[in-house]
């Protein structure tokens, strides 16, 4: 199930409805390619705002391009070779089109600027993800030959003030950013490194966001953060100096209980997603609040990493085995039918099977809905790499990370039978990729639901009864509009 973070998107214009109010008329193009998390394709989308100010319009031609772009990944080592593949073909191209530039946004960026620029000199310019404001200062000196290089993290840097245009989008589903960076420090991640300090966005630019979208029609936006249950809004400022704020600034804080129930307020008939959350900052006013209303969506996607209280404890991940499972019992009792979904790493530094065993036993009690599971890969610069031996070897890695993978389809598959016989409330999103009579959506539960095309239209809600399943897709039938969302 990698294949969703370590995916790849095309920027694209078809079909997209976009503001071209702020842009110089199109002069230049850009092709923009990004991977990884949803963070970074909603970052593409900050980019191409920023760029479309300078005269520059996203295209799909990268042949053709005045500059290609590429927002990276450094979560696992494989990320990082998907992307310097890219780059290589990306150097082949412009041997061909010699005005070209290329630049790597991201998270590489912050970890290889030299190494691209200096040693290899396989791109023009690197920015980090705190310096895309910085664009057109960098643009100016790519233009006049020099190599342009940013990539300072902020405390401040939400982009709260850009309004992204829509990548690739099918005008239905939508991302907006709550807020940037992480402090969790998870001792196998380069995110608090390569993303720098956590900082929330002001709600009101959210707000603002999420009623623009509304407004052009789109269903379902998901709100985004590496740790969204960690948001706070009181007036500016990280999270770590809460405490010093004046006592009217922690009465009027807003949290993510609070950011959440704005939102679905403002916009009834809007859909709303989040991800992801950390468990250990998850509160129980959150699922209450998700309770509450309707339009919130009943699936919660909670990261656990393993099962094993030592190795939680090895990766500082600040929730035991017990604390994760009142929460799951919580989260069943106060919004029962929600589906639940996991991130799992196999093989951490002196993971036994005895630790394995411990994760699968976890995921028998919770049955997950889906995962996204991983091998651990050793990433340059964090305290597991600083302190631990990447010591279980690949092939163990290999096969425990099979059994986790063959735990969750039975479990996926133990789910979707579940909707058997049931009707659920569709959202559709597009055209099934097997079948062009067929329309593919969501359920609240973020279940992919196929049936056939009949009278409906894609950002309609429609009621479909389950008649059969794989263990990640419902096949139905559609019985009509739905009233419900
Ligand atoms: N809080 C973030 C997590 C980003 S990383 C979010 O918004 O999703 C996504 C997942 O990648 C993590 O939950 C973890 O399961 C996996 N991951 C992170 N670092 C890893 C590493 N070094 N090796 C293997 N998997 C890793
Ligand atoms: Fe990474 Fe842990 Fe934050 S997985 S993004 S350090 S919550």
């Amino acid at each position: 199930m990698e294949q969703s973070l370590d995916k790849k998107i095309t920027a694209a214009t078809d079909g997209v409805v976009i503001d071209h109010s702020a842009e110089k008329k199109g002069e230049k193009s850009v092709y923009i390619e990004s991977y990884g998390c949803q963070m970074n394709f909603s970052d593409s989308e900050v980019v191409a705002s920023i760029l479309a100010k300078e005269g520059y319009q996203t295209t799909s031609q990268m042949d053709t391009a005045d500059l290609i772009l590429v927002n990276t990944c450094s979560i696992r080592e494989k990320a990082e070779l998907t992307v310097r593949k890219r780059l290589e073909k990306f150097n082949a191209v412009k041997k061909t089109n010699p005005n070209m530039k290329v630049g790597v946004l991201g998270c590489m960026a912050e970890r290889l600027k030299h190494k691209f620029l200096e040693e290899e000199k396989i791109v023009d310019m690197v920015v980090g993800p705190d310096a895309y404001k910085d664009l057109p200062n960098l643009l100016a000196e790519i233009n006049e030959g020099r190599d342009a290089v940013n990539v300072i993290l902020s405390k401040e840097e939400t982009y709260g003030d850009i309004a992204p245009i829509r990548i690739d989008s099918n005008g239905v589903s939508a991302f907006v950013s709550i807020t940037r960076g992480c402090d969790n420090m998870c001792t196998f991640c380069v995110v608090p490194f390569t993303r720098g300090r956590e900082r929330s966005r002001d709600p009101k630019s959210i707000l603002q966001e999420i009623d623009d979208l509304a407004q052009r029609g789109f269903k379902e936006i998901t709100l985004l953060g590496q740790n969204v249950d960690s948001y706070l809004w009181y007036g500016g400022g990280l999270k770590k100096d809460f405490v010093k704020a004046s006592p009217l600034q922690q009465k009027t804080a807003v949290d993510f209980s609070k950011l959440l129930s704005m939102s679905a307020e403002a916009c009834p008939r809007i859909r709303f997603r989040f991800s992801t959350s950390n468990p250990q900052d998850m509160t129980v006013d959150v699922l209450h609040t998700m309770a509450k209303y309707p339009n919130i969506c009943k699936y919660i996607h909670l990261p656990v990493q393993s099962g094993s209280d030592r190795i939680l404890k090895k990766m500082n991940r600040l929730h035991t085995r017990e604390e994760y499972f009142e929460l799951i019992d919580n989260i069943r009792k106060i919004i029962p039918g929600c589906a639940i979904s996991q991130d799992m790493i196999a093989g951490f530094p002196t993971e036994t099977e005895e630790d394995h065993q411990d994760t699968l036993s976890l995921m028998d009690y919770v049955k997950y809905d889906f995962g996204f599971m991983f091998a651990y890969s050793e990433r340059p610069g964090t305290l597991a790499e600083k302190k631990m031996e990447d010591d279980v070897p690949q092939e163990v890695k290999k096969r425990r990370l099979a059994e986790i993978i063959d735990k969750q389809q039975a479990h996926s598959r133990y789910r979707t039978e579940g909707f058997l016989g049931k009707t659920v409330c569709v959202l559709i999103e597009k055209e099934s990729k097997r079948s062009k009579e067929h329309w593919s959506g969501r359920t609240t539960q973020n279940t992919v639901v196929v049936f056939p095309k009949d009278k409906y239209k894609v950002g309609e809600f429609v009621d479909v009864k389950i008649e059969d399943c794989t263990s990640a897709t419902l096949l139905g039938t559609p019985l009509g509009i739905s009233s419900n969302i």
